[in-house]
This record gives structure tokens, C-alpha cells and sequence, in this order.
């Protein structure tokens, strides 16, 4: 497996494959899976549904400083991209690629230039995180730019982040299709994580479930008529009372805006939520219609 540190590395692996493309009329497309590394199952299956999708993978791991407020855990974000280079080596696919560029490779000076995103990323994570999506939208158009790929794959994990990066695509044509993928689980329950690896055994195995547990009976009292205002303090109570700090939020939205809807959207609407356990800070969300 090909692996490259610079844009122009990257670059010179990646024009020859598009040229090849207008020769032969045939779309050898070019997948993109951008990530922070410290890669699991999640990740991983987003490398084989974009290798389903595309001639040639790119996956990218850099952890990256833009959306990482100064308190946060830039520093002590979990690295190991020899690990990561073999986990994505053993799913023995063929034209795939790492990009693991250094902070100086993505940001040679201190960037200026902001996208502003809106609403949407006000909201929510937004709310609890603030300018984390800005570096999120400055950091995917940096690399859309870099690897100019014809698909792009995210995780539904981060609902916001894959809904903010459609945003961005549509609003400022770029020409790269967005594909979400389903969130992938451990049986308990638990959305696989990155940060789960700050979590005690027992935050991991009884507490950290009950999320993807609690977001569930919400999702049925919803789609049952139940008042929405009360299921939602009630899953909070539930949060807190198995052992999670106060959630940041629990909110039910409409899928697209993600704005709050007040009653049953015959839309696609969706549940969101943010709670801290321990060391870890845990976000979760699901269908509701
Ligand atoms: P990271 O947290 O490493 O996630 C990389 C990609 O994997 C994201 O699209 C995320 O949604 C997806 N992912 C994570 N956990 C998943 C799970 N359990 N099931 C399915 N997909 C999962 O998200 C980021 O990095 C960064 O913000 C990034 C987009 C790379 C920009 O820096």
C-alpha cells in the first residue's frame, strides 16, 4: 500500500490515475475517506464501501489543529498511524492509498480564510464546541482541493459533520458526491469511537450503551405520539441517572436543517445527542422517521 506525506506526493500518485480516465472513457473514480486515525471497524468500513464505489481510495489521517478548541485533546488525541497503515493493509484491497500529511504539510501558515457555515453549525455540537466546524469545513475543502475526489464517504456517528459537509458541497458546488454511512456498533450498542479508548471497562461495557439505548426508547415514544418536550428531559434524567454528566443536549431535529421540531415530522427527522462519561465526551444519534 502506497502511502504519501505531501500534496504533491499525493498529487503525482493521483493525476496519472484521472488522466488514464479521459483516455479510456472509463471513470476510474477517486474515493476519498478523510480521518483523524486511531482507526476501528467504523473506519475501516468506510474504506471498503468507498473501494466498492471508486478505482482508487484515498484515505487521509491527519488530526487536525482548526477544530480543536485550545482545552480540547489535540495533544492527547490517540496516534498510531503504523497501526492504522496495517489495519487498512489487512483489508487486503488493491488501490487504495494513505495521506498522512504533517500540520505544516495542511497549514504552512496560520490560515486566514473562513467558511462561514450558518445555522447549522451553530446548533448542537456547535454549541457545545465552538469554531469545531469551521476547522471540520476548512479542513474537508482543503482536502476535497488536494485529493479532488469524485465521492467523499462519511460516518452517520457525526450527523452534524455529514450534514454541514453536504452544505458546504452544495453551496459552493463542489463537485465531489457526499455519501453517509451507517454508524458502526459494538453489540452493546455503543457507536465505535476513537474516544472510547478514554473510557474505564465499566463506563465502556454498562454505563456508555445506555446512550444508544436511551436514544432508542426516545425513538419510540416519538414515533408512538408521546409529548416531545417530555420524552426529551425524560432521556436527560435517564442520561444523568446511569452515570453520564448532564448531555449537552438531546434534541429532536429535522434530518436536513437539523432545526428542533416541537411535534412528529412526517420528514426525516432524527434524534442527536452529546453526553460526557468519564474522560470521554460520547455522541450518538439515530433515525426517528
Ligand atoms: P474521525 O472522527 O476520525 O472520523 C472519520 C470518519 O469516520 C468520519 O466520517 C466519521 O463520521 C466516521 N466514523 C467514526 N466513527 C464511526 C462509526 N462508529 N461508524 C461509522 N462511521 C464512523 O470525523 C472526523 O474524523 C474529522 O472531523 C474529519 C472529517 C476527518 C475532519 O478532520
Amino acid at each position: 500500500m502506497q502511502s504519501f506525506k505531501t500534496i504533491a506526493d499525493l498529487r503525482a500518485h493521483l493525476t496519472p490515475l484521472r488522466q488514464r480516465k479521459i483516455a479510456s472513457r472509463i471513470a476510474p473514480q477517486i474515493a476519498l475517506v478523510p480521518t483523524m486515525g486511531a482507526l476501528h471497524a467504523g473506519h475501516l468500513e468506510l474504506v471498503r464501501r468507498a473501494r466498492k464505489a471508486a478505482d482508487h481510495v484515498v484515505v487521509s489521517i491527519f488530526v487536525n489543529p482548526a477544530q480543536f478548541a485550545p482545552h480540547e485533546d489535540f495533544q492527547s488525541y490517540p496516534r498510531d498511524v503504523v497501526r492504522d497503515a496495517q489495519a487498512v493493509a489487512d483489508l487486503k484491497l488493491d488501490n487504495v492509498a494513505l495521506f498522512t500529511p504533517d500540520v505544516a504539510e495542511i497549514y504552512p501558515a496560520a490560515p486566514r480564510t473562513q467558511i462561514e457555515l450558518g445555522d447549522i453549525a451553530t446548533r448542537w455540537d456547535g454549541a457545545a464546541r465552538p469554531g469545531h466546524f469551521a476547522g471540520v469545513a476548512l479542513v474537508v475543502t482543503k482536502l476535497f482541493n488536494i485529493a479532488q475526489p469524485g465521492i467523499a464517504l462519511f460516518g452517520e456517528k457525526d450527523f452534524q459533520q455529514l450534514q454541514i459537509i453536504r452544505q458546504i458541497t452544495r453551496d459552493l458546488s463542489i463537485p465531489v458526491e457526499i455519501t453517509g454511512v451507517p454508524t458502526a456498533r459494538e453489540a452493546s450498542g455503543l457507536a465505535l469511537s476513537s474516544r472510547n479508548a478514554y473510557l474505564s471497562d465499566e463506563e465502556r461495557n454498562i454505563i456508555a450503551p445506555k446512550l444508544h439505548q436511551t436514544l432508542q426508547n426516545a425513538a419510540e415514544q416519538i414515533r408512538a405520539g408521546k409529548d416531545i418536550e417530555q420524552t426529551l428531559q425524560k432521556a436527560k434524567q435517564d442520561l444523568t441517572a446511569a452515570g453520564f454528566n448532564a448531555p449537552d443536549y438531546f434534541a429532536y431535529v429535522d434530518s436536513e436543517t437539523l432545526t428542533p421540531l416541537s411535534r412528529l415530522s412526517p420528514l426525516a427527522s432524527r434524534l442527536l445527542t452529546a453526553a460526557r462519561l468519564g474522560k470521554a465526551r460520547l455522541i450518538d444519534n439515530i433515525a426517528v422517521t
